[in-house]
């Protein structure tokens, strides 16, 4: 019988906090597997999750009015440790018997927390050791409501003079409540209490590691696919590259990789992916040069989300010929990853608005003949990287920045040509090639060029030019939902700049983009 590494599992109930998803990462991190669903998760649904532990996160929410979200009652009936964080202490401890204060003044920031009785949550866990020997904690709080009666049969275990009950504890019943935030890396000891609650409270066996996660993947595809013939289109980015890795160790040549030329790729990337992946690992792989059909089917559109649809569309439709070209093939991979099955469930759900539509999720046409195969769709992206080294891939393709899907398309505002995709290839070349250089691509998280299509006038030797504009974006990000716009040197900046306009006869000006996301989001369109 395989390993089940499923079996003991923490569910998080989303209150629609920023960082739910970090709770995840830190529970995941600490070798247990979880899943988040939303707050009103029907009762049965829960019951059948059987979760070893309950982790409520935090909300925009306020308890103290009545049509706010609350918990499920099941919660505090399962038998299992709970653990409420932010908004999930305050409905905890409001829905237990406690009272919950609307705030005068949001707190917002660092803060240190002193231990008052250590709970089995928070003891032995410590940053400082005060004057009177008693422990504090270094913490990131947010937030505006707060607990100010404690439910019965809780303790205080810690405090702030602004925030008197900054975290509870039930140890009988393993209920705790946190009005900081432990997920994020600003609360120091963060991974170790959410460790100390998912292993030592809830008992957690540390199942979920990259081993086993390849294991495992392994073992699901083969009895998914049986002796069928798998098809994967194969960008080159690191969630295509290890589903291809993943899916090659499972089937070996009953898997066939497409790598599609849609005219909308980077510098030398076809010949780069084929180098690395046919030469190298020995998978099948079939390039289709799809240039033309796409760049067609582009002329003229100029609205970014049509022109998303267009080059999402025509995937597909490349996909499907291929796969009926060669006749046997019943299963489509792709390289969905766990953050777009939440963000995708939540936008469907109206939780969140749709800034964009990421091609590979959701957007399927119906009519698709294959059947799907998502090894990577419960993993992290941090997770789809470790299983990549684990696999043996490369660090280059592993720690290689975000392509979007729809490629150079939505680095080419409005129209896109043949003409403006070969100008901004070249800039985007010197470009990365420059951080490169200077050590800086790994310590940006993205870095690309953006054709603007725009002329303005230079002079370049003595001579007019009347040319186009290239912008440079580079950014710094933990999970791209928010990004810093990354603070590069001048003198880089410079040395880009000279060499894009004295390389490129069709550029004749430099820009770059100091727009945070948010609200700038980090492509162009
Ligand atoms: P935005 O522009 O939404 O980008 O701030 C966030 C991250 O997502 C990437 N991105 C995409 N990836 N298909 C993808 O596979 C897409 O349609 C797409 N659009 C944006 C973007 O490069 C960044 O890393």
């Amino acid at each position: 019988m395989p390993l089940d590494i499923h079996e003991e599992r923490i569910l998080i109930l989303d209150f629609g906090s920023q960082y739910t998803q970090l709770i995840a990462r830190r529970i995941r991190q600490a070798g247990v597997y979880c899943e988040i669903h939303p707050f009103n998760m029907d009762e049965q649904a829960i019951k059948s999750f059987a979760p070893k532990a309950i982790i409520l996160s935090g909300g925009p929410e306020t308890v103290t009015a009545s049509n706010t979200p609350r918990v499920p009652s099941v919660v505090f009936k399962a038998g299992c440790p709970v653990l409420g964080i932010c908004y999930g202490m305050q409905v905890m401890a409001q829905q237990l018997g406690g009272h919950v204060t609307s705030a005068v003044k949001n707190e917002f920031g660092y803060a240190r927390v002193r231990v008052d009785t250590p709970c089995r949550l928070l003891q032995q866990i410590r940053d400082h050791t005060e004057n009177d020997g008693s422990s504090s904690l270094d913490v990131w709080m947010s937030h505006g409501d707060k607990v100010t009666a404690l439910p019965p049969g809780f303790t205080c275990s810690a405090s702030t003079s602004s925030c008197p009950i900054a975290a509870m504890a039930n140890d009988k019943h393993q209920f705790y409540g946190l009005q900081f935030h432990p997920e994020v890396t600003h609360t120091k000891q963060g991974y170790h209490i959410i460790e100390r609650f998912v292993t030592d409270i809830a008992g957690c066996k540390k199942l979920w590691t990259a081993q086993n996660i390849i294991d495992d993947a392994i073992n699901n595809i083969r009895d998914q696919v049986g002796s069928n013939k798998v098809l994967l289109g194969l960008s080159g980015g690191v969630d295509s590259s290890v589903v291809a890795a993943l899916i090659h160790k499972a089937i070996g040549h009953q898997l066939t990789c497409v790598f599609v030329d849609n005219g909308l790729l980077r510098l030398n990337e076809a010949d780069q992916v084929k180098q690395m992946f046919a030469d190298n690992i020995g998978i099948n792989l079939i390039q289709v040069n799809a240039e033309d059909n796409f760049l067609q089917r582009l002329t003229d559109v100029d609205d970014p989300e049509k022109k998303r649809k267009i080059i999402g569309e025509t995937f597909i439709e490349v996909f499907d010929e291929t796969a009926e070209r060669r006749g046997d093939i019943k299963f489509l991979a792709q390289g969905t990853i766990y953050p777009d099955i939440i963000e995708s469930a939540a936008s469907t759900t109206g939780k969140a608005h749709v800034i964009k539509s990421h091609h590979n999720v959701g957007g399927l046409p119906k009519t698709m003949k294959m059947q799907l195969v998502e090894p990577l769709k419960e993993l992290f992206k941090d997770e789809v990287r470790s299983i990549g080294i684990a696999l043996g891939l490369p660090d280059e393709i592993v720690y290689r920045h975000p392509f979007p899907g729809p490629g150079l398309g939505v680095r080419i505002p409005g129209k896109v040509t043949k003409a403006y995709t070969s100008i901004l290839r070249q800039a985007d070349a010197i470009f990365i090639d420059e951080l490169r250089q200077a050590g800086w691509y790994e310590k940006v998280s993205q870095a690309f060029a953006v054709f603007l299509p725009v002329k303005s006038v230079g002079v370049v030797g003595d001579k007019r030019r009347y040319a186009y504009v290239v912008s440079l974006r580079a950014v710094e990000t933990v999970d791209f939902m928010t990004a810093r716009w990354a603070h590069l040197p001048y003198d880089l900046l410079a040395t880009i700049s000279a060499r894009i306009i004295n390389e490129i006869d069709q550029v004749s000006r430099v820009t770059y983009d100091i727009s945070d996301k948010p609200p700038a989001t980090i492509e162009w369109e």
